[in-house]
């Protein structure tokens, strides 16, 4: 399957985990999706994070350690070719935190929940800054403003969790570019099993709009009976070969 792309079409893609999972980083909900008996769903969430701050750091620590020496494979790269070709008729809003995207060199790029490199204060206001740190297990850092004004706000990881919404800019500039594009939408999921909303909703706007929706991905997700054209398989296989310019 290929999806032809004429001169007034506009690509919107989304990703999910499934697109790095060939870089070897592990997707949530298929085998293995478990952590320490955890559903992933019990450590990312405001309430964990109150609850046991220790856990959630010792879960995104992990994450963060895991990411060393991960990079970009060829289905990433190949969403930074045909953004080349396509400039701005082209985003990509990914539910990833991996920063991999990134990586490969896409620009058009919204991270729409977040990044796991990134962390900001539970408290205060300062903005979200650059984190690398894997913190040993027991430790949860604290933020350097508020200790210094005398309060004891924890840092928490710059994503968005569930029950969190999503930053309005994002949000904002995903519909802007779906109602610029209109019936010329092209519509790609790749990799996400769509249970998680909004982005599992974004399939209904583009046959709203009129537009045509495709998915990548290996297994059939919850809502593949929304989409126009399936291709079921690995992303870095597909992808590469996937886009045909008119
Ligand atoms: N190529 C394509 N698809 C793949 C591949 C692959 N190599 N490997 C796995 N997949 C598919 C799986 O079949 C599955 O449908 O990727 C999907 C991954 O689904 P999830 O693990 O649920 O990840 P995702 O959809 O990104 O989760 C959405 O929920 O977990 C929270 O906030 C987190 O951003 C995440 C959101």
């Amino acid at each position: 399957m290929t999806l032809r792309l004429e001169p007034d079409s506009h690509l919107l893609v989304l990703t999910g985990a499934g697109i790095s999972a060939e870089s070897g980083v592990p997707t949530f909900r298929d085998a293995g999706g478990l952590w320490e008996g955890y559903r992933f769903e019990e450590v990312a969430s405001p309430t964990a994070f109150v609850r046991d701050p220790l856990l959630v750091w010792r879960f995104y620590s992990m994450r963060r350690a895991g990411m060393r020496g991960i990079v970009p494979n060829a289905a990433h790269h190949a969403l930074v070719e045909v953004e080349r070709r396509l400039g701005d008729r082209f985003l990509l809003v990914t539910q990833n935190v991996d920063g991999l995207h990134r990586a490969a060199g896409s620009e058009r790029l919204v991270e729409m929940h977040g990044n796991l490199m990134r962390s900001r204060c539970s408290r205060c206001d300062r903005p979200a800054f650059e984190d690398t740190t894997a913190y040993a297990p027991g430790v949860a850092p604290m933020c350097g403003r508020c200790k210094q004004a005398g309060y004891d706000g924890l840092l928490r990881p710059d994503i968005v969790w569930f029950g969190e919404a999503i930053p309005h800019d994002a949000m904002e500039r995903t519909e802007a570019f779906m109602q610029r594009a209109g019936a010329h939408l092209r519509f790609l999921a790749v990799g996400t099993s769509g249970m998680v909303y909004p982005a599992a909703g974004f399939v209904n706007v583009a046959r709203t709009l009129g537009g045509r929706s495709f998915l990548v991905n290996k297994e059939a997700p919850d809502n593949i009976a929304a989409f126009d054209e399936v291709a079921l398989g690995a992303a870095a296989h597909l992808l590469p070969t996937f886009f045909v310019h008119a």
